[in-house]
């Protein structure tokens, strides 16, 4: 921005932003509309912010074609319906009222805002209470921890960035980790796969210090996704790139085409199996390193910001994915900025605030908690934040934060 172009093109310029962050620069860009002097063109999967600041979108679907183009309500507001088959985001809001519809519960607009939301949803009082996360119970524990982290500190030459950190993941937990950007949530990751080494006696992988369990061995524990794919790429080929990891475990050549054939067909990266890994996207090679992670069937997995760059489609199924794997009883550990994401998957989370666990707990508690919440630079997720806004209107409201858990209060529905 030093230069003050009269056009500026960002490219998901919010990509890796802690929640706050994402909204700071959302406001500067709105300062630099008001200026009237420059064309802005934003490259971006996250709308929820962003879209009252929008005069014209333009959607590009498969190879190149644009597929709409228009204000934001004619894209949005007309075609969710193709959006959606097709993958891409839409705001929270609008992707809320497209399921009610499909719910056959009548809308008169599709809303994009918190703002419109609260004003269509105001004359429905909401009945059921299927969902709603005040009813769920925090899970209590019984049998040992399978990672267990005990007053872990770690500083990069004399800077502290981990203090007297402790944390226990029991088997078959969905752990989010959360907090500000440069919290310690990749350093922390890093420690608990021995990438950089912590001091012995503090982390614990099934009851071992990590120090102690061969390299070999912890790869085939704990599979780890780096935050940048491109840490992860040692092969020529997205080909070779996946297999090596069960090349190198002795695994027939049969056995291995017939899961390279069908993991380039799930992550949808088969036209570039002969392809370098740096030649894919962004998104692309954020799946391809998901998928070379996944080949070793580890029973604890920790992915570092597993669905930034991707589209509805690939973000959800990656998430639908992780929580099947959850189900057979794989301990997932997500470090990620999307609150949706958040208030969706994760039974715990744990948030850090310059080295320090500030809360370890459910995203429940962790919602209304603000005093935590500014600590670290969160924000609650939009359709939270509509929940808390119609409360006021009518309590029954209160406390919904997912698509799922709105249909299910609004299912039994009579309109007022
Ligand atoms: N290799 C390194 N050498 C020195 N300092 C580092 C190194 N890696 C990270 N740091 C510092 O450690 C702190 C924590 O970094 P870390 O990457 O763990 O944060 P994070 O919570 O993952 O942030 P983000 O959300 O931006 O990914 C930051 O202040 C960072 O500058
Ligand atoms: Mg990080």
């Amino acid at each position: 921005m030093a230069f003050r172009p009269s056009v500026f093109i960002f490219d998901e310029p919010t990509a890796n932003l802690d929640p706050v962050g994402t909204l700071e620069f959302f406001k500067t860009v709105e300062s630099l509309k008001k200026t009237d002097e420059h064309t802005i063109i934003i490259i971006e999967h996250k709308l929820d912010e962003l879209i009252h600041l929008v005069d014209r979108v333009i959607v590009m679907g498969k190879e190149g074609v644009k597929l709409l183009e228009g204000t934001p309500y004619e894209v949005f507001g007309e075609n969710s319906d193709l959006l959606i088959k097709n993958g891409i985001w839409i705001p929270q809001t609008a992707l809320l009222a497209h399921k009610l519809v499909q719910n056959n519960i009548k809308l008169n607009n599709i809303p994009l805002s918190i703002d419109e939301a609260y004003n269509s949803f105001k004359k429905f009082k909401p009945l059921g209470n299927g969902l709603k996360r005040e009813n769920c119970t925090e899970l209590t524990h019984h049998s040992s921890p399978v990672l267990d982290i005990r007053d872990l500190s770690f500083a990069y030459d004399d800077k502290e960035v981990l203090k007297n950190l402790s944390l226990k993941v029991h088997k078959g937990d969905f752990l989010a980790i959360i907090g500000a950007n440069g919290a310690g949530k990749t350093t922390l990751a890093k420690n608990i796969v021995n990438i950089i080494h912590p001091p012995s006696g503090k982390v614990f992988v099934e009851g071992k210090d990590v120090l102690k369990i061969p390299t070999e061995e912890l790869c085939h524990k704990v599979g780890y996704v780096f935050q940048n794919p491109e840490h992860q790429f040692i092969k020529n080929t997205v080909e070779e790139q996946l297999t090596f990891g069960l090349q190198s475990r002795g695994f027939p050549s049969e056995k291995i085409v017939n899961w390279l054939d069908s993991t380039l067909e799930k992550f949808k990266i088969k036209q570039y199996a002969k392809s370098s890994p740096y030649m894919l996207s962004h998104g692309q090679k954020r799946l391809l390193s998901v998928a070379t992670m996944l080949t070793l069937g580890q029973d604890i997995l920790i992915l570092d910001e597993p669905t930034f760059g991707q589209d509805l489609k690939s973000s959800n199924e990656l998430l639908t994915f992780l929580k099947t794997l959850n189900e057979l009883g794989k301990t997932i550990i997500i470090i990620t900025h999307d609150m949706n994401i958040v208030a969706k998957h994760a039974q715990n989370v744990l948030v850090m605030a310059e080295g320090e666990a500030i809360f370890n707990g459910s995203t429940h508690k962790l919602f209304k908690n603000n005093s935590i919440l500014k600590k670290a630079r969160l924000t609650i997720p939009p359709l939270l934040q509509l929940s808390v806004n119609l409360s006021q209107y009518y309590e029954g409201w209160n406390g919904m934060a997912t698509v799922e858990e709105y249909v299910n209060a609004l299912k039994p529905l009579k309109q007022n």
